[in-house]
């Protein structure tokens, strides 16, 4: 018998704000594979020992224990409660041994810790360095990372510019079961300073607006070189996303020192010690 197709009923009542973030916004794996394809080809082998800066619910320090019996994972972020639902979603469903071997903790990213530190790779994806609105406290964030990783450390960010992305707009897309908006409300030409919400929309009509709100300061890929430089990285690279010739991106990033101006681009800044 044919099974039946289950049907997501979301409703801004009752769904829950992070899954659905996860379900637009995050692709662990894909992060994953590109960290491990380019550690590999900086430094001969694959990582094992990571850091997950930013973790929100450690989706990516999870996914990354499953993938290999000899990786390990820390996740740092600031906020308890998506900590705890990260916790109770992503490690407590793993076996005894892939959950000894993943550790999220409250903490802050500029004081992480001697038990984090020594590890191979530092993640800080979806943007969130860009918390930090100051030279001296990005700074201050790229020598602790410099600091905290063994001597053969590499340290991965992702980044997002291109002239659309200097403005207010919504983009929308429609995932499975909801939209998910993002919105750049405001964008200041002078300080940088960019102000951007997540809200979700369910096929009843119900909203939830400002799921998630971000306070940056959009940093560009030159200011965040100097900055890898002037913290003590040896070189930086840069990994930008190709086209889907549809006006979208096609999700293979390769290294570019001069790649083609786009309305809005995303790549990975690597950065090795
Ligand atoms: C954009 S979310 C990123 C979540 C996840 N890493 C991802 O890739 O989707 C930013 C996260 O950074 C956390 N955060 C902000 N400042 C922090 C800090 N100084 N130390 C640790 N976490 C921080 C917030 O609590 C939030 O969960």
């Amino acid at each position: 018998m044919p099974k039946a197709r289950t049907r997501l009923r979301y409703t801004a009542r009752t769904a829950d704000k992070h899954e659905l973030y996860e379900a637009a916004v995050q692709n662990p794996d894909a992060d994953l594979d590109f960290v491990t394809r380019v550690y590999r080809q900086e430094r001969g082998r694959a990582p094992q020992a990571i850091r997950e800066d930013f973790c929100g619910t450690g989706y990516t320090s999870a996914t990354w224990v499953r993938r290999n019996p000899a990786n390990t994972a820390w996740g740092l972020d600031l906020d308890r409660k998506t900590l705890d639902w990260g916790r109770k979603r992503h490690v407590a469903p793993l076996t005894p041994d892939q959950r000894s071997r993943v550790t999220l903790l409250e903490r802050n990213v500029l004081n992480p810790g001697p038990e984090t530190s020594r590890v191979d790779a530092v993640l800080a994806m979806n943007f969130s360095y860009w918390i930090f609105k100051t030279r001296d406290d990005l700074r201050r964030y790229f020598e602790v990372v410099h600091g905290s990783m063994n001597s053969k450390g590499v340290f991965f960010l992702d980044h997002y510019g291109g002239w659309q992305a200097m403005r207010a707009q919504t983009d929308r897309k429609r995932c499975r079961g909801f939209t998910y908006l993002w919105e750049q409300r405001w964008f200041g030409p002078v300080t940088f300073d960019f102000d951007c919400r997540i809200h979700f929309e369910f096929p009843d009509g119900t909203k939830m607006r400002d799921a998630f709100i971000y306070k940056w300061r959009q940093w560009q890929i030159p200011e965040i070189r100097e900055l890898l430089a002037e913290t003590g990285f040896r070189k930086s690279i840069v990994y930008w996303e190709g086209d889907d010739d549809n006006g979208g991106g096609n999700g293979i990033y390769r290294k570019a020192t001069n790649p083609e101006v786009c309305p809005v681009h995303l790549a990975y800044i690597v950065a090795v010690r």
